[in-house]
């Protein structure tokens, strides 16, 4: 699939970008998509009657449509974010607590994914923590014991951003319905998964998925919650565009996407996000998957075989993505990411990757060197990649 992709990264010209986990690159038609707006139609959303007004509403819902159909969805639940970290908070703040509920989550997860449930202890709310094993993977039987009539929420990574590995989350849904309590409800961070494997929240079993635009091809500054009955949650903003009628002592809340969606949107942002998620239905999200998957069996058995490194996360394919996290016996991350940058213009990303809970538990206080791959990388880069760890390594 390769060259006629790369041709749409122009930016891949002079570097070999790896650290597609952080943000992704942008490809040519989203960039013209985002352009086309400030040039063509620039203009609010959802206020005005005149043409543009018109132009511009009509692409900014097709886009949420676009998004929408992306995981299997509906339009009206789709409502567009600034990122993965502002839908997780908007599900936390937007849903009653009560004293004694309970919040299932894990030791996998990203600060994002736990924070906005870690503050709620103030409120009286309980944390349930399950630990995956050393190589990122669950037993199921650990949810089980976890789960009680006062659980709540359960908020899962789909893919851990460090070790790559994929939870089962279907199955970790059904134990959710069946032993948590009556209104439980199941939150899945699928920041890595919706980029990298086909998702369909019909599929999964959840109530809310969230994930970041800036990771799968779209413009920085957007994200989306998925939200499978609107009406549950309440929305944290309120103001313009978000309302049926305003009186002077009452209002009522639109319906759909809009009800959480007060204030000027990040329009041109929204419409670049339909278009990516075009641009990957386009390649294929399978075809994706196939891809990644021979790219990081390669840059697997590279790093394994390299003395002085260790390799995280489970090695069988079928269970992880492209998301690749290594250490050096005698090097500081930092120094690896520095040191591969200068040899190679190869750029990745080091440090705790927002999981100082998972850091603590795999005993790595310095974190690890990250490589992630994304459908513009080649089997050429990895090659290059890993000549470049191997000679790092004897020079140690
Ligand atoms: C698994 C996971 N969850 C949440 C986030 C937060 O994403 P954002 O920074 O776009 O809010 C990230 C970002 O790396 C992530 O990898």
């Amino acid at each position: 699939m390769n060259e006629r992709i790369r041709a749409d990264f122009p930016i891949l010209k002079d570097i070999i970008y790896m650290d597609s986990a952080a943000t992704s690159l942008t490809p040519e038609p989203v960039l013209e998509a985002v352009l086309s707006y400030y040039r063509e139609y620039n203009a609010n959303v959802g206020r005005g009657v005149h043409r543009l007004s018109q132009v511009v509403s009509q692409k900014y819902k097709d886009a949420h449509r676009k998004v929408a159909g992306f995981i299997g969805a509906n339009e009206g639940e789709v409502i567009f974010t600034k990122n993965t970290t502002e839908a997780i908070n908007m599900v936390a703040y937007g849903l009653n607590w009560a004293k004694g509920d309970e919040i299932v989550t894990t030791l996998l997860e990203h600060h994002s994914n736990f924070l906005p449930w870690l503050r709620l202890k103030e409120k009286g709310v309980h944390l349930k923590i399950v630990k995956p094993n050393k190589a990122g993977l669950f037993e199921l039987s650990d949810f089980e014991p976890a789960m009680s009539d006062r659980t709540r929420l359960v908020a899962v990574t789909q893919v851990s951003n460090v070790l790559g590995t994929i939870s089962p989350i279907k199955e970790i849904s059904a134990i959710c319905k069946e032993k948590g309590g009556e209104d439980s409800l199941f939150l899945v961070d699928g920041a890595q998964s919706a980029p990298h494997i086909p998702v369909d929240v019909g599929e999964l079993g959840c109530d809310f998925i969230a994930f970041s635009g800036h990771k799968m091809l779209g413009p920085t500054g957007t994200g989306v919650l998925w939200v499978k009955n609107p009406n549950e949650l309440e929305p944290t903003l309120f103001g313009g565009g978000m309302i049926e009628s305003v009186s002077k002592d009452d209002y009522t809340l639109a319906g759909g996407y809009e009800r959480f969606e007060a204030g000027t949107p990040h329009i041109a942002g929204g419409i670049g996000l339909g278009r990516a998620v075009d641009y990957l239905k386009e390649v294929g999200t399978g075809e994706i998957r196939d891809y990644e998957e021979r790219l990081a069996k390669k840059l697997l058995e590279g790093l394994q075989s390299i003395e002085k490194v260790q390799v995280y996360g489970s090695t069988n394919l079928s269970e992880r993505i492209g998301v690749i996290s290594f250490t050096m016996t005698g090097l500081h991350p930092h120094e690896i990411a520095l040191m591969l940058d200068e040899a190679s213009d190869i750029l990745v990303r080091s440090g705790h990757h927002c999981c100082m809970p998972l850091m603590d538990y795999l005993g790595l206080k310095d974190g690890t060197v990250r490589a992630s791959v994304y459908l513009y990388n080649t089997e050429g880069e990895v090659d290059t990649f890993l000549e470049t760890v191997e000679r790092i390594a004897k020079v140690v």
